[in-house]
């Protein structure tokens, strides 16, 4: 399939707009998603074999994840676990819905497996996903696999009411989703990224776990169950120093782990003219450019919580080997965004069927 991807299905594919064929993509998924036959048969071609563990607490059937940004709008949820996906996470959502950034906002660097955006968090806010969430819930068609949600920070919402619009969001998304991202790393809203700032992140978190614990004591919110999961998607732009500061917190503020990395503001060195205008483009870069240092990221903050903090590693994972070099890292999970796009709806599949055969090699 992968071979029939890239030679037949990829290159219509990218003749047209990269957003159009997204939604276009997103669309049949949507469509394959109600109906469970569609899921069984998507699941029959590119369904994954088993590779379970656990992080967390939550059950993990693999650990090939799709990453923030794919289904912004809960459109496809079940879908993702029929195209042998491990886990998924959903969003970036903000509390306000808002339209992003004028489009055109996403571009692709073929000849470097390559993506940027700028799409600066185009979504239907909180409390419509919550809504479109109970929606899959009722009809029966959740996942058996964890459900994360991504959450960002309104545009609108200045940087000083930050922790109340991340707040917001939580409390609606709360009932709905296993673990929860807090995304202060995205080069598309103007400043979050500031946000990566001890004291700033410290507030944030502060107020996210006040909520979980009221939720989750008896009597307390609006579900009693235990506290979530909450994680801290990370630039890699950050310095080492930087994202020390962020492990700080890790204990006080109880984080259940680091999404690394998210899209780099940096750009690769090329004498490609095409590659070149499409580099000058505003945004985060995405794909093969981002792996080694999201790799280096992670390794970084594998040594310095010396393994004790899980890390879901992203950053320009295309095969097998990719994500083994992740995980020997220090990742324990993996996500994909611009590999799925690059090399199609079997990825996740061959992904878990190479680490299977790399574990049984290491085992001897
Ligand atoms: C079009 C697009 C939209 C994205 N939106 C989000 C987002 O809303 N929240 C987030 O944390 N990351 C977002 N990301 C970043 C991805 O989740 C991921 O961290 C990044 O693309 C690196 O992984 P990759 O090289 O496999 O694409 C987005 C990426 C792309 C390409």
């Amino acid at each position: 399939m992968s071979w029939f991807y890239r030679s037949i299905l990829r290159p219509f594919l990218f003749a047209q707009d990269s957003e159009e064929i997204h939604n276009f993509t997103l669309r049949a998924l949507a469509r394959a998603s109600r109906h469970p036959v569609l899921c069984e048969a998507l699941h029959e071609f590119f369904g994954a074999p088993p590779l379970p563990l656990t992080v967390f607490g939550l059950h993990f059937p693999n650990p090939v994840g799709i990453a923030a940004g794919m289904d912004k709008h809960a459109a496809a949820v079940p879908a993702w676990e029929s195209l042998g996906f491990g886990f998924t996470e959903l969003g970036g959502v903000t509390w306000h819905p808002q339209p992003g950034n004028p489009p055109p906002r996403m571009f692709r660097a073929v000849a470097d497996g390559a993506l940027i955006n700028r799409m600066g968090f185009n979504n239907p806010g909180a409390e419509a996903l919550a809504e479109k969430l109970s929606g899959w819930r009722t009809l029966g068609h959740w996942p058996t696999h964890p459900v994360g949600i991504n959450l960002g920070k309104s545009k609108i919402t200045p940087l000083d009411k930050a922790a109340d619009d991340y707040a917001n969001s939580f409390r609606v998304l709360r009932p709905f989703a296993d673990f929860f991202v807090v995304n202060v790393s995205s080069p598309n809203t103007p400043n979050l990224r500031q946000l990566q700032d001890k004291t700033a992140l410290d507030e944030i978190l502060a107020s996210l776990q006040q909520l979980n614990d009221s939720a989750a004591a008896p009597g307390g919110g609006v579900s009693v169950s235990a506290p979530k999961p909450i994680l801290v998607k990370v630039a890699p732009d950050l310095s080492f120093e930087a994202l020390d500061e962020i492990l700080e917190l890790a204990a006080p503020r109880h984080l259940a782990g680091i999404v690394a990395t998210n899209t780099t503001l940096a750009r690769p060195e090329t004498e490609d003219v095409r590659l070149r205008s499409i580099y000058a483009e505003t945004g985060g870069l995405s794909g093969r450019p981002l792996r080694a240092r999201s790799t280096e990221v992670i390794r970084h903050l594998h040594r310095e919580t010396k393994g004790r903090l899980p890390i879901i590693g992203v950053g320009g994972i295309f095969d097998a080997e990719d994500a083994w070099e992740k995980l020997c890292a220090g990742a324990c999970l993996v996500q994909v965004y611009s590999g799925l796009v690059f090399e199609g709806p079997s990825l996740a599949r061959d992904i878990v069927r190479g680490l299977t055969h790399r574990m049984r090699q290491r085992q001897g």
